[in-house]
């Protein structure tokens, strides 16, 4: 006898990216950032009284709240901190989604969504992007057609590393009935001059969330910490009915805070990535890998004809080289393979193993 709901039962869960044991392993497969976090962290941490652990922390992180909503130009009210970016998707996914209702999101792009929307027994559509990774022109019809409530579009996209323009997401939001939620997850590795800031849009918006985390620009994926911004109706909601009862706990609200007051520490590192992304990009290039111009810390790269393995079996040859890289079985993604980019000695390992490969492959011919 199941006691679990039929929608559960019938659900298989989140495959997360490989954790693996040995801290040798190079992991370029789940889009941490390869510097460490803030100094900062270090001395918050050390100088929490675990006395303070006795009572609850701070129902809404409001000091962390109002530190997020200074940083965006914003008011607290638009903003609700969440226990990872994640929660901010299920908090979006159970207030806005009915069961029964559509949930919709572009194809391919974050896995967690489809299973979100499982577990809030939602139907699902997905939109199939154009081979720009970019959504069709019809997208908001399309959507509106299909009676959607929500959807979820990731900018810069993941797991190609497109952005989309600010027009065209403000375009969508304004032609769309329902919310639309833009997860910027990878966002702060965006290079500067391409000036995008889809931030100030909330004010005027009544259906935009974004999403946002500390996962990958702040080096802190262990912690889970994020937030969601967007207009008050949307935030109250989540924030006084939906989420749990004390989501952050004390530590998180500190750390968070700690990260916040070290900007130039985590700019630092976006730069990093951002070389480390070139240069990584122009190695495999000169591979003949050819890579999907990318603004977040990732690139999407199709295995080419003269690999001798195809991109499930090269994923599984890096991994018993200690190289962790993601690869999808999907008809889109299922010849291509996703690198989270490294540090320089991490991605030169990368390249030296493949060319390996490659080279192993001539001498056998
Ligand atoms: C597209 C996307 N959105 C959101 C997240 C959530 O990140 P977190 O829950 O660590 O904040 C991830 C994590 O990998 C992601 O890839």
């Amino acid at each position: 006898m199941s006691y679990e709901r039929d929608n559960i039962r019938r659900m298989a869960g989140y495959q997360w990216g490989e954790q693996p044991d040995d801290p040798d392993t190079i992991k370029l497969n789940t889009n941490e950032n390869p510097y460490p976090p803030s100094p900062l962290i270090g001395q918050a941490l050390a100088s929490l009284d675990p006395a303070a652990l006795r009572v609850y922390p701070q129902p809404t992180a409001e000091p962390l709240r109002r530190r997020v909503a200074d940083l965006h130009d914003l008011e607290a009210h638009n903003i609700i901190i969440t226990n990872g970016g994640d929660e901010g998707l299920r908090l979006a996914m159970t207030t806005f989604v009915d069961p029964g209702q559509t949930f919709a999101m572009a194809e391919p792009s974050y896995s967690l969504y489809p299973v979100l929307a499982q577990i809030q027994d939602a139907r699902l559509t997905k939109i199939p992007l154009q081979p720009d990774w970019l959504p069709p022109v019809d997208f908001a019809e399309t959507l509106n057609a299909a009676g959607a409530r929500m959807v979820c579009l990731v900018n810069p996209h993941a797991p190609s590393g497109t952005l989309m323009d600010v027009e065209r997401i403000e375009h969508l939001a304004h032609e769309f009935n329902g919310v639309v939620l833009v997860d910027e997850a990878y966002v702060d590795f965006v290079d500067p001059h391409r000036g995008y800031n889809l931030m100030p849009l909330v004010r005027d918006l009544d259906n935009l969330l974004i999403l946002r985390t500390f996962s990958k620009g702040y080096s802190l994926a262990g912690l889970r910490l994020g937030y969601l911004a967007g207009a008050n109706p949307l935030i109250e909601p989540m924030l006084w009915k939906t989420r749990d009862s004390y989501n952050i706990n004390a530590i998180s609200q500190a750390l968070g805070l700690a990260a916040l007051e070290d900007p130039s520490w985590a700019s630092s590192s976006w730069a990093r990535v951002r070389e480390g992304r070139a240069r990584l990009s122009s190695g495999l290039n000169q591979l003949g890998f050819p890579v999907t111009p990318s603004e977040a810390n990732f690139l999407l790269t199709k295995v080419p004809n003269h690999c001798p393995l195809p991109a499930n079996r090269l994923q599984q040859h890096l991994k018993a080289q200690g190289i962790l890289v993601r690869h999808f079985d999907s008809p889109v993604l299922s010849d291509k393979l996703r690198i989270t980019v490294g540090t320089d000695e991490q991605n030169q390992r990368l390249i030296d193993v493949l060319r390996e490969t490659l080279g192993a492959e001539k001498d056998t011919q």
